[in-house]
């Protein structure tokens, strides 16, 4: 199977924040960010994979700036790399005010997304993501230790076998 270019499944997004979005204080509501991160990265990884796909896992998510009403967010997705039958998605997000000015990065979190064949519902192979920029090869390189700490946090991995994360602590 032939890998892809990250550039061939970039994804863009943009949602104006409306009353029905928002909290009681008139920012965007975090379920509602997530479910656009979710719908952003799954097109993401569906592009790339060429197939039906489904979230299994989402890392941690930080919600560092409120998003009023009225602002507008951008959400990019890009994948970072693919292992088996499964594809790992960087998700960022900014926001700024109708007229573009002031543009604010507020979140970005890592989604692991499965390929999914249409027939037997079960997972299949997915193509290689092929880094190009240096930023893209960095991504790719840190993903094997992303994807060692969340099979380790999801109880699929042990901590004597995780290789990766190992290689964090030594000197
Ligand atoms: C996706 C699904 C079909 C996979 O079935 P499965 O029996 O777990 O299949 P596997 O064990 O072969 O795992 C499939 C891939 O998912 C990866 N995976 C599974 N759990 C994971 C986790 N918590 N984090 C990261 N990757 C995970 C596996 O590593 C494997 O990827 P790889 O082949 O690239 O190594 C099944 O888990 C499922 O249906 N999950 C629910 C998906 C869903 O409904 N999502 C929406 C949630 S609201």
């Amino acid at each position: 199977m032939q890998g892809k270019k990250v550039s061939d499944s970039e994804t863009i997004m943009t949602e104006m924040i409306m009353p029905n979005d928002t909290n009681p204080l008139h920012n965007l509501m975090g379920g509602n960010l997530l479910r656009w991160m979710d719908i952003a990265a799954g097109i993401c990884a569906g592009k790339h994979c060429n197939t039906h796909i489904a979230t299994v896992s989402v890392d941690h998510v930080s919600f560092k700036k409120p998003i009023p009403l009225g602002n507008v967010i951008t959400i990019k997705a890009l994948v970072t790399r693919a292992f088996n039958t499964s594809v790992e998605v960087y998700v960022e997000v900014s926001f700024s005010d109708i007229k573009g000015q002031n543009p604010k990065h507020s979140n970005d979190a890592y989604f692991t997304f499965v390929g999914i064949d249409d027939i037997s519902h079960r997972p299949l192979k997915v193509p290689e993501v092929v880094p190009i920029t240096m930023e893209e090869k960095r991504r790719y390189d840190a993903a094997l230790k992303r994807r060692d700490l969340r099979m380790l946090m999801s109880g699929r991995l042990k901590a004597k076998d995780a290789k990766e994360l190992k290689t964090l602590f030594e000197v």
